[in-house]
């Protein structure tokens, strides 16, 4: 009998012994996950940085080079057109700044959101109406397949700065005589709006990438291209609205962004006609 006990306080001796250990494996790869983490933000941040500085440094440098030669020049013509040239350099660091605490408030939750209900299909449709001249412009053509009485609720001013940045987007990238496409259904208590092109299109490696801060697909930081921050902007949005948004290849040979919502309890979408 004793031998019984002495064999149960044995396994009981080892089976705690083994729990010890799993527990203790257990939090040291969940020590080594938090590290890890902690480390690609740390990275990130410091990435950040160095792009918020290289944005900045580029029209400063060009605005000291400007302002300096035109000191040395007695033309008020001269005068004159720098200035109008500042203005436009500090236009576009103004936009970056904002931009990035826009994006910094709305990752931290600290972004007011006002949600009510709205007809979804009725505002894609104004936002595609007030594209139109732009991508007439630009020759591009522009349509909308966009499903009957979509309703969401969300605050209507993030959903058009959302829609309004991705046909920025497309009618950016994509080369004239080129198609941009919005889109919009609702099924099964999600909505789903895919503004898509026949352009470039985004390479796979980059599809999740292309939504971090300053990410472009153009390496040459040129003056007159975008920050890189609309993508990132239309990310945080996305989220706020408890939605979200990814990039894939287009079946019209270019990017499709697509955007996914709850849809409003009520409002039953029709198709398209
Ligand atoms: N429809 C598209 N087709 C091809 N490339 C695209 C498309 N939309 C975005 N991109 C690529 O994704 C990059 C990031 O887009 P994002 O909107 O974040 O920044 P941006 O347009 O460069 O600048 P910003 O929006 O801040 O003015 C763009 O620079 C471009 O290279
Ligand atoms: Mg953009």
């Amino acid at each position: 009998m004793p031998g019984i006990w002495i064999m149960a306080a044995l396994l009981l001796g080892v089976a705690g012994a083994a729990i010890g250990f799993w527990l203790a494996r257990r939090r040291q790869r969940s020590l080594e996950s938090l590290r890890s983490r902690l480390v690609a933000v740390t990275q990130s941040s410091r990435q950040t940085g160095d792009n918020i500085a290289h944005d900045l440094r580029t029209p400063l440098t060009r605005l000291h080079a400007d302002v300096e030669t035109t000191l040395r020049n007695e033309d008020s013509e001269a005068h004159r057109a720098t200035l109008e040239r500042v203005l436009t350099e500090i236009q576009g660091m103004q936009s970056i700044i904002s931009a990035l605490l826009t994006l910094g408030q709305a990752e931290a939750g600290g972004m007011p959101v006002k949600k009510m209900a709205v007809n979804l299909s009725l505002l894609l449709e104004e936002i595609l109406e007030l594209y139109g001249p732009s991508a007439e412009e630009r020759q591009l053509r522009l349509q909308g397949r966009i499903a009957l009485q979509i309703m969401v609720e969300a605050d209507r001013q993030l959903l058009a700065r959302i829609f309004s940045n991705l046909l920025d987007n497309a009618l950016k990238y994509v080369p004239a005589d080129g198609l941009v496409v919005l889109s919009a259904t609702a099924k099964g208590g999600e909505v789903v709006v895919t503004v898509e092109d026949d352009g470039p299109g985004i390479p796979a490696e980059m599809r999740d990438r292309i939504f971090e801060r300053f990410t472009r697909l153009d390496p040459s930081r040129t003056p007159s291209g975008g920050a890189g921050l609309g993508l990132s902007l239309v990310k945080a949005f996305a989220k706020l609205l408890q939605g979200d948004v990814r990039a894939e290849a287009s079946r019209l040979g270019g990017a499709a962004f697509i955007v996914t919502l709850p849809a409003a309890a009520a409002g039953v979408p029709r198709p398209v006609p």
